[in-house]
């Protein structure tokens, strides 16, 4: 019922010359797949280089890693979704433990991005995922709620089940410390019933993935286990060899 999704999170990496060599080499030694949806989220100038080295290769999705709230006006420095749509991008990236941790985007503020990648028809990819500090204090369950109702709080039913969600534990982004496939399977089944519980069955539409430090090791146990739908992937989606094997990954189903 859920198509699994591979994501490349580029981060501050690649740039436009960058980026075509990396889509050349990755492409060069990945036949299309049609059972998994590839999806690469580059810096926003390099957004068009992603879509044009792609062109050849509809399999292969590009989005950008944040939107500003607003969709135009006075905002020195932003993207609005009109603008990521317009340059090729299918999918924004809403709510990443960077944007709320080191930019201090607020809950609030995923809601209208959100709302707004939506209306563009953008698919928001809305992340989640608890601190080593509120994980410690047993708030795990509770701050990945808060965020995924503040996330969809302006969407309709339908909407909701059109998303996409990724759980990531923030001690595990880039830490090289991974949750287990058990851990990554309790919390998707916490976010699984709550979205049973807002949408009904509709629930079952939405792939939840998992990213924290996903590596070739690591990224065939987490696809195994029940309600990870997918991979959301930093620093080991920088290598077009390693990513393509890692989006290579038995999936099971
Ligand atoms: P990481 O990053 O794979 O480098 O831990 C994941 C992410 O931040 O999306």
């Amino acid at each position: 019922m859920r198509t699994p999704v591979f994501a490349a999170n580029w981060k501050l990496n690649h740039g436009p010359t960058d980026a075509r060599a990396f889509l050349q080499r990755f492409i060069s030694q990945t036949p299309r797949q049609s059972d998994r949806t590839l999806l690469f989220f580059p810096p926003a100038l390099s957004v068009a280089a992603v879509v044009d080295a792609a062109r050849d290769r509809p399999d292969l999705l590009v989005g950008v890693q944040n939107v500003h709230a607003e969709s135009h006006g006075a905002f020195t420095g932003e993207n609005s979704v009109a603008m990521a749509r317009d340059a090729g991008a299918r999918a924004v990236l809403v709510g990443h433990s960077e944007r709320r941790h080191v930019f201090g985007e607020s809950d609030e503020a995923t809601g209208k991005k959100v709302r707004l990648a939506v209306d563009a028809h953008l698919v928001p990819m809305l992340c989640v995922g608890e601190t080593l500090e509120e994980r410690e204090a047993d708030a795990t369950e509770a701050v990945v709620l808060r965020q995924l109702t503040a996330g969809l709080s302006s969407l309709t039913d339908t909407e909701v089940a059109s998303i996409t969600l990724a759980y990531e534990p923030v001690w595990a982004i880039g830490t090289g410390r991974t949750a287990t496939p058990q851990d990554a399977s309790s919390i998707h089944a916490v976010l699984r019933a709550a979205l049973r519980e807002r949408i009904g069955d509709k629930a079952a539409h939405v792939p939840i993935c998992y990213g924290g430090s996903v590596n070739r090791g690591n990224a065939e146990s987490l696809l195994l286990s029940p309600d990870v739908d997918g991979l959301l992937v930093g620093g080991a989606s920088l290598d077009a060899d390693g990513w393509s094997a890692i989006t290579r990954s038995a999936i099971g189903r």
